[in-house]
């Protein structure tokens, strides 16, 4: 029978890993996955973290089974991070640990199929893994352009909404869009909430990088104006970028209802969804997770490190943009207005291969750069093979 299958290409974001692992060039820049990186281009585990787990060895005392819906410890500690910040009050909430952001949308997706659900909308480009994932479970993908003219464009998302039901859903990046960094400004948000009560499509909001944009609370603008106005919502979270746990595979579902009814029966079908698919997430990390989010002292540390980071990352936006002058027409510019890691510079595949063979600058076939794979001293190298490849 395993002969009848085609070989699959490798994932080509994740291949990148390892063709700038072996590529012994001095100042090669990896801009690839994405990874925060420090100054010196390090992707090192939170100090907050590392206290965490050096509590958890000494602290816990059985590894034994938790079940499909993980560490209840880490969920109730993360919610209100993520919906008393969303200044949520009408839904009853519910949550479940899954395997990283993508089990949280993985379940989302499925739990819209054993619904009934047949379209998702969803924005393009989007992570790649939006799609995969629509395409595996069977459901339709209907496609919108998110950016327009180097900004959020809602109109085509609301021109799709007035033609849908609510047997569609749609997935919404919370923040830090990937791969633009382009994030729906307010009214935006507020419209598409409109939109979305009025058709009663499904939102999913996949919170990946809270924090890494304008801040805890700000990041999730967008989410409080969707939770203001929809009976329901799913809310697919995280904890790779915001926790730097990216290995260890922390995530959350949310399901915000305001039937409380509603919400019960979407968590025991989550629940059963995700015993037929990993049986029971890892637990390791948000174990961690959870120690630090109930640790005064720990968050005060965790909320520290993400502040500088996202500081670093604003300041590669700007020494970005400011090579507008030498590259122009490329986008640079508009990479000083975008959030989060990642930013989409308009380059062919042809410029992005000579990128990496020419130069040793590793980045998706897309265009798409991880801002914080630069460093002070690396941005005048990049903007130099770009004056070259652009030339
Ligand atoms: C990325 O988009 O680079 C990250 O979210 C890693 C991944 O899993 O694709």
């Amino acid at each position: 029978m395993l002969d009848r299958l085609t070989a699959q290409p490798a994932d080509p974001l994740l291949a990148l890993i390892r063709l700038h692992a072996a590529d012994e060039r001095p100042g090669k820049i990896d801009l690839g996955v994405g990874v925060y990186r420090d100054e010196s281009g390090a992707t090192p585990v939170f100090r907050a973290v590392k206290e965490a787990e050096e509590r958890l060895l000494r602290r816990q005392d059985s590894k034994s089974y938790l079940g499909p819906e993980g560490s209840r410890e880490f969920v109730t500690a993360l919610r209100p991070w993520v919906f008393d910040a969303a200044g949520e009050t009408a839904h009853c909430v519910s949550g479940m640990q899954t395997p990283g952001g993508t089990g949280a949308v993985r379940l989302a997706l499925a739990l819209v199929k054993k619904a009934g659900g047949r379209r998702v909308l969803l924005g393009t480009p989007s992570w790649p893994n939006h799609r995969q994932i629509i395409d595996d479970l069977g459901l339709d993908a209907v496609e919108f352009v998110h950016v327009h003219d180097g900004g959020a464009d809602a109109d085509g998302l609301m021109a799709l909404l007035e033609d849908c039901t609510a047997r569609d859903a749609v997935i919404l990046h919370g923040c830090c869009h990937n791969p633009t960094g382009i994030d729906y400004d307010a009214a935006q948000w507020s419209a598409i909430a409109d939109a979305l009560a009025r058709t009663g499509v499904l939102p999913i909001v996949d919170v990946a990088y809270q924090g890494l944009g304008r801040g805890m609370h700000e990041d999730l603008a967008g989410l409080r104006a969707v939770l203001d106005r929809v009976d329901a919502a799913l809310v697919a979270y995280s904890c790779d970028k915001n926790f730097g746990l990216y290995r260890d595979r922390v995530g959350a579902l949310f399901v915000a209802a305001k039937d409380q009814d509603v919400v019960e029966r979407a968590c025991s079908n989550a629940n059963a969804l995700a015993r037929a698919n990993w049986s029971m997430p890892p637990d390791h990390g948000a174990a961690a997770a959870a120690i630090v989010l109930e640790d005064a002292g720990l968050v005060r540390m965790w909320q520290d490190e993400l502040d500088s980071m996202r500081d670093r990352i604003a300041r590669m936006r700007t020494a970005l943009a400011s090579g507008e002058s030498r590259v122009p027409g490329i986008g640079l510019e508009a990479v000083g207005q975008g959030n989060g890691l990642f930013a989409m510079l308009l380059l062919d595949a042809t410029q992005v291969e000579r990128l990496r063979t020419e130069h040793a600058v590793y980045m998706a076939g897309s265009g798409r750069i991880n801002v914080a794979g630069l460093t002070d001293a690396k941005v005048d190298a990049f903007l130099s093979a770009l004056e070259q490849v652009c030339r």
